[in-house]
């Protein structure tokens, strides 16, 4: 090899050699991102989001803010024209811990399981009011006897009519005993005497926190997937109780599905995302709406919609989840049977395809907007909505008075980054209704109206902090790090290949220039890029023979005459 050769094809290569780089960190940038995140996200016990996973108590406080509905003229209600007065009340705020127990992890299928335990404290810093405040309301407890008994003979409804024939439809509790305290109400006891092997709840008094405080048999045990294998199943729920359907909705409504609440997987797309609810024993689908900033980070802003409150959401359920389609019974379903006209809609095309709205009515369908939860809390006539029926049916709060819905305030909002799936804020705000039903036996029911009757509505607001959103960005702005360097390299490389390439243009067109001149004498010129430099040149091409180049270096011209002489000698003799 040459000299000259030698250095500017090493030169060239190494052009070559960033450009490729440079190529690759471009586009194999997002390969190597997602490796990282495959290898970061996944829970396990020394995972960074493990510890706060594990229990929030270490983390900035997240509040529950309860506002309850005060039920101003409950004489009125029979009158004619007369709708019942709600007047909001507190908020009522209570600091949330929330906690795992039982964790274990299982490697051989990536899950983990574990169940919930939540603790409430209260904080009279921020509630306006006091836990004594004493509300007005409906006796949930009486109208759950009654709807419990609707579908029962005559015997029994008479008999709760009789029992019923002291009390009245409202009943005057505090605020402490209608969340965590409890109240006690003679009916409970008697239920638990009457009814044996029943679905009643296993309490002795009624409040809607009552023992929740602490307790982990509320929420259900979760098996969810830790993202090790596969880091898209990251946070999805597996099994809930142990099982992948759930014995509340009938199928396929009954299919345990969507993120456990608290992670999510990497790669939002601008669709939909699905939750499961322990609380409320069915998943949510929350549909994208827009794109937010947060401190100047991108996230996907979701909300409950018509997705999950709406009657008619066409879904398709594949062939291999065909096993959800076999019939589950509801302890209701017994009765509902017969009781129910139940909708029939046109038949789709597809047969997979399944109007959700259906399979939720659970029995009798709600107007828009409700959630039908009462299998999931021992049948009691128990609707879940937006605050103040957001997005709900116009007629269900025109039967009452005092409901003013605002997005602002009502919506239920899950806001992600997009491309980790992290969390940026959550506002969850759900209000829990009470069906109150004319009943024919049941003389203190008899001719009141129909009204879901909200009792209370909950807020809690968790958002991502300033510093937390700062690490973010920094994580998220590494792609754009790379792919400026590797643009760098890109033009370095390139500028290096173009140099060499000028070089050998210029040395070539000069050795033709010169070869043309002076052929006979053998030349040294200094290379205009590199002074130091020394650059041989040849006039002929040929054998690269040391010796045969140094003799021809001294005598060229005589080798070409002698050369030349000995062809044409040749070819004479031919
Ligand atoms: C709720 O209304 C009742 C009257 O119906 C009233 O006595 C009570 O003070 C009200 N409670 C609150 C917290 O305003
Ligand atoms: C506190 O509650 C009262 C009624 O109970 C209401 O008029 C007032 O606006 C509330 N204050 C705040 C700050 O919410
Ligand atoms: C819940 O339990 C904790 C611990 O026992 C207690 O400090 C807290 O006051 C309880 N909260 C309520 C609302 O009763
Ligand atoms: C994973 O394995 C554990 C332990 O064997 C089991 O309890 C759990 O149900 C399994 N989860 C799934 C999704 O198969
Ligand atoms: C709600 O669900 C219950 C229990 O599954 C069912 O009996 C009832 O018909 C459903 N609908 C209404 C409006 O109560
Ligand atoms: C769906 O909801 C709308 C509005 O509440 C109602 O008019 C309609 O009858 C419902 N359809 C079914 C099938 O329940």
């Amino acid at each position: 090899m040459r000299p000259w050769t030698n250095k500017s094809v090493g030169l060239g290569l190494l052009g070559l050699l960033l450009i490729i780089t440079s190529a690759c960190l471009y586009f194999l940038w997002p390969v190597i991102f997602h490796h990282i995140l495959q290898k970061e996200m996944p829970l396990s016990p020394t995972s960074k989001a493990f510890e706060v996973w594990n229990d929030t108590s270490t983390l900035p406080p997240m509040y529950m803010k309860i506002r309850f509905f005060n039920w101003t003229n409950p004489q009125d209600l029979r009158v004619k024209g007369q709708k019942p007065i709600l007047e909001e009340v507190g908020p009522y705020v209570f600091r949330e811990v929330r906690q795992k127990a039982d964790v274990k992890f299982h490697p051989e299928n990536n899950t983990v399981s574990y169940f919930y335990r939540r603790w409430w404290h209260f904080v009279p810093e921020l509630t306006n009011g006091s836990l004594s405040d004493p509300i007005m309301q409906l006796d949930t407890v009486a109208i759950s006897a009654k709807h419990k008994v609707r579908y029962r003979d005559e015997m029994m409804q008479s008999t709760l009519s009789f029992l019923l024939s002291s009390s009245s439809v409202h009943i005057m509790k505090t605020v402490g005993e209608l969340l965590f305290d409890g109240y006690d109400d003679s009916l409970i006891k008697l239920g638990r005497l009457a009814t044996m092997g029943e679905d009643i709840p296993p309490f002795d008094k009624f409040g809607w926190f009552y023992m929740r405080n602490g307790s982990t048999m509320f929420d259900g045990h979760f098996n969810m997937d830790t993202g090790a294998a596969d880091i898209s199943q990251f946070g999805v729920l597996k099994k809930w109780n142990h099982k992948d359907t759930t014995p509340f909705f009938r199928s396929p409504c009954n299919v345990v599905e969507g993120s456990a609440g608290e992670f999510w997987p990497p790669y939002r797309r601008k669709d939909e995302i699905v939750l499961f609810s322990g609380d409320l024993c069915r998943p949510l689908t929350y549909e994208y709406t827009e794109s937010t900033f947060h401190n100047g980070l991108e996230g996907y802003r979701y909300l409950l919609s018509e997705k999950t409150l709406g009657n008619n959401t066409r879904r398709r359920y594949p062939h291999d989840q065909a096993k959800y389609f076999e019939p589950t019974t509801t302890t209701e379903d017994f009765f509902e049977a017969e009781h129910s006209s139940e909708v029939t809609d046109s038949p789709d095309e597809d047969p997979d395809v399944v109007n959700i709205g259906n399979c939720y009515c659970n029995g009798k369908c709600t107007p828009v907007g409700l959630m039908n939860v009462s299998s999931c809390r021992y049948g009691a006539p128990v609707f879940v909505s937006l605050p103040h029926f957001h997005r709900a049916d116009p007629s269900l709060r025109e039967r009452v008075v005092g409901l003013n819905p605002d997005e602002e305030l009502h919506d239920f909002a899950i806001t992600l980054e997009p491309t980790t799936g992290i969390p940026l804020k959550v506002s969850a705000r759900l209000q829990v209704n009470v069906l109150l039903e004319p009943s024919k036996i049941v003389s203190l029911y008899k001719e009141v109206p129909t009204i879901y009757f909200p009792v209370f509505w909950f807020t809690l607001d968790v958002e991502a902090t300033d510093e937390f959103v700062d690490d973010l960005k920094t994580l998220l702005s590494l792609p754009d790090v790379f792919r400026y360097i590797a643009v760098i390299l890109f033009l370095v490389g390139s500028l290096t290949i173009f140099t060499v390439a000028l070089l050998y243009l210029l040395s070539r067109q000069r050795a033709n220039s010169v070869a043309s001149d002076k052929a006979t004498k053998p030349r040294m010129i200094v290379s205009a890029g590199n002074k130091s430099e020394l650059m041989y040149l040849d006039t002929t091409e040929g054998a690269d023979d040391a010796h045969v180049r140094n003799d021809r270096r001294l005598y060229p011209s005589s080798i070409e005459c002698f050369n030349m002489d000995l062809q044409s000698k040749l070819r004479q003799q031919k």
